[in-house]
């Protein structure tokens, strides 16, 4: 290998660098095809097997592309990257929440097996590790039959061992004993939000934001007050801090640093600081949910906004369901200080977890499945964020503009002013084309021209044809605005 001796990179990556870069400089072009796996392996005196891994790291980030019986050919140059959103910094006052017609309309098509992209957030079922979960969950139920008489209320000691250990890739500190298992994330997140807030207290939320935290908001009897949030950058410090001037004017704060649905932003390293700082000199409670922390495209997993903070005043949240078992429905919730309330509060509320889904995906974390399963799951996501990135920018109308997440589930695309995305949902739907409408995602009627697509779903023939079809709706809408279909729910 003629590579720079003192590289730390392993061969594999030096040799993918050599072959980027001749991309980059024009030597190899889109079509071209690369030298064979063995005639990359003599050239660079390297073995068969880190040729090819060379090659794969390359496939995994769409710069190459594997033909079969062919080769690796370069990738197509991608059209121009659309513009990305504007913020808008605008704050409506604190309100009580009612969720919008339309949302009752999306929870109905939510699960249309028939769908692409599906409706739900979450990576398709061929890239989750369903036939490994069901050989240990298989074994794991014939040794512990007591598993179907009986549970534990504290949640599975080994489960909870697991997530104390993969806290520390987030920068946190846990102990298993601080940790409460719980239904999902959604669980989570209620059981920090009754501890630390009541009816009528005002919750800050980023905008837009996760339509199920508005429900439970709503549910809950508390008031919403949505801050502004920047596609890249996430929520933004200073308006929760021109809200919060005024003591105990909001009682919690819930968020996603990392990854959050729909933005997919990232909160950089300085604002998370600033954040948990801003909350203990305000005295507000900082909720925040991981769910989507571990699917991250960059080499770092982010840190959380807990590992900020020495005293667990933040409450952290997490789950399972986005990125191994979303059927499980298992989440956790380490409350800090707040922990006997909150794990009263989960006693009173679901008693507890099903024990064989906790110990098999205990059993698949300790073995390290898990950590080899979300290498390959984040390898897929980042491709298809990119093919799917690609797909709006080559088919939707002028005047869209679209965030390049770097990480999570998501896209979240401005639609021209003008088009209502409750028209391009409707018509999306009927066939079968899973779109989100953005004024789902806040109780504003700031986002209505906004809609929200996941690429969980491999990239496919199909797929390209339903990102088509919606690109021409969007240009149908545009070009006729006041075309919305009758029977559309009341906004
Ligand atoms: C921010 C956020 N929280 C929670 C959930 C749902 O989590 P769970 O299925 O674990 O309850 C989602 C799913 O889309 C989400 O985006």
């Amino acid at each position: 290998m003629d590579a720079a001796h003192d590289d730390p990179a392993p061969l594999y990556r030096r040799l993918a660098g050599l072959l980027e870069r001749a991309m980059a400089s024009g030597a190899l072009q889109p079509g071209d095809r690369l030298p064979s796996v063995r005639r990359l392996a003599q050239q660079h005196d390297v073995s068969l097997n880190t040729a090819l891994q060379a090659c794969r790291w390359l496939e995994n980030r769409a710069l190459v592309q594997a033909r079969p019986r062919s080769g690796y050919f370069v990738a197509p140059t991608p059209p121009a990257p659309l513009p990305e959103p504007r913020l808008d910094p605008c704050m409506e006052q604190a309100s009580f929440v009612s969720v919008d017609a339309v949302l009752q309309e999306f929870m109905r098509v939510v699960e249309d097996p028939e769908a692409l992209p599906s409706f739900h957030a979450a990576p398709a079922r061929t890239l989750l590790p369903e036939a490994k979960l069901q050989h240990l969950l298989a074994g794991i139920n014939r040794r512990h039959p007591e598993y179907a008489s009986g549970y534990r209320m504290e949640g599975s000691a080994a489960l909870r061992r697991e997530i104390a250990r993969r806290a520390i890739s987030s920068g946190v500190q846990l102990r298993p004993e601080e940790i409460v298992v719980t239904n999902g994330g959604m669980e989570a997140v209620y059981l920090a939000l009754r501890a630390v807030a009541n009816a009528g207290d005002t919750v800050a939320l980023e905008s837009p934001t996760y339509f199920h935290l508005l429900q439970v908001i709503e549910s809950l009897g508390m008031r919403a007050l949505e801050i502004p949030s920047h596609p890249r950058d996430g929520l933004s410090i200073e308006a929760l801090d021109f809200a919060t001037r005024e003591p105990g004017a909001v009682r919690a704060c819930v968020l996603l640093p990392n990854f959050p649905n729909p933005l997919g932003s990232l909160m950089p390293v300085a604002h998370k600081r600033r954040l948990v700082g801003l909350a203990a000199e305000r005295g507000f409670t900082l909720i925040e949910s991981d769910i989507y922390g571990e699917l991250h495209f960059g080499e770092q997993r982010p840190p959380a906004l807990r590992s900020f903070d020495p005293d667990g005043d933040v409450i952290l949240c997490s789950a399972f369901t986005k990125t191994v078992a979303p059927g499980y429905r298992l989440g956790w919730v380490a409350p800090g200080r707040h922990f006997l309330k909150t794990q009263g509060l989960k006693w009173r509320t679901s008693v507890a977890c099903p024990m064989l889904q906790q110990e098999v995906l205990a059993q698949f974390i300790r073995d390290g499945g898990y950590d080899h399963h979300l290498r390959r799951l984040r390898a897929a996501l980042r491709t298809q964020m990119r093919q799917m990135a690609e797909a709006v920018a080559r088919h939707f109308p002028a005047g869209c503009r679209l965030s390049v997440p770097q990480g999570g589930l998501m896209l979240w695309i401005e639609l021209p002013r003008g088009i209502d995305s409750r028209a391009v949902f409707e018509r999306a739907r009927r066939e079968h084309i899973g779109v989100a409408p953005g004024a789902a995602f806040s109780c504003s009627r700031r986002f209505d021209h906004f809609i929200r697509l996941q690429y969980g779903d491999p990239w496919s023939p199909r797929l390209e044809a339903a990102i088509r079809r919606l690109g021409a709706i969007v240009a149908e809408l545009a070009a006729d605005p006041a075309g919305v279909d009758a029977g559309l729910p009341p906004a």
